[in-house]
């Protein structure tokens, strides 16, 4: 049974400890699912997605992000954009910025489609692109924007704190 979109917006937390269980094929294809029915400018989804099971290649990626809880999830989705096919039609806006929030809607579908699968998740930023390009062999226009490693969560999820509404809104009549 999965999920209502907003219990999962708000059950969602960053995972970073992981039980070894493997996670589904199927479930896997319904993550990759749901971060290709993302939005995107103009529709030029521009983005590709490196599933990555070798436990080696997740050793060498939680280096490149000195990151060791990583190689921990037994599955990591590597989120790359594809900056020049956004540029194609949008020109340096979709170079520079589309492209990153297509990969950003993408992202988080996969953050909470994993929450509604009962699975953990992290966005992972933090890492050397050119390291994670060579690891896995990434064609010259694909850049790496994302590591999300992926389990059944072996934590508790403990919601940090956002800043207050008043903080962050301003309505205007
Ligand atoms: C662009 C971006 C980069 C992030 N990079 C990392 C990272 O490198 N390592 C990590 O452990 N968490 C990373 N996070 C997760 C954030 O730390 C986390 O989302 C934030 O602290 C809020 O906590 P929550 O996800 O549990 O709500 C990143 C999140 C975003 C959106």
């Amino acid at each position: 049974m999965t999920k209502d979109v907003i219990d999962a917006i708000k059950e969602r937390t960053s995972i970073r400890r992981f039980k070894p269980d493997p996670v589904p094929e199927a479930t896997i294809g319904r993550l990759l699912d749901a971060a290709r029915l993302a939005p995107s400018a103009g529709n030029m989804q521009p983005w590709f997605f490196v599933v990555v099971m070798n436990e080696d290649l997740r050793r060498q990626l939680a280096k490149a992000a000195r990151q060791p809880f990583i190689a921990e999830a037994p599955v990591c989705i590597v989120v790359c954009a594809e900056p020049e096919r956004s540029a194609s039609r949008y020109g340096q806006r979709g170079r520079e910025l589309y492209c990153i929030q297509d990969t950003a809607a993408a992202i988080e579908n996969i953050l909470l489609a994993a929450t509604g699968y009962g699975l953990g998740a992290c966005w992972v930023g933090a890492f050397d692109e050119e390291e994670a390009a060579r690891i896995l062999e990434l064609e010259p226009g694909l850049r790496p924007v994302a590591l999300i490693p992926i389990g059944y969560p072996d934590q508790e999820r403990k919601a940090v704190p956002r800043r207050p509404l008043e903080e962050v809104v301003r309505v205007i009549n």
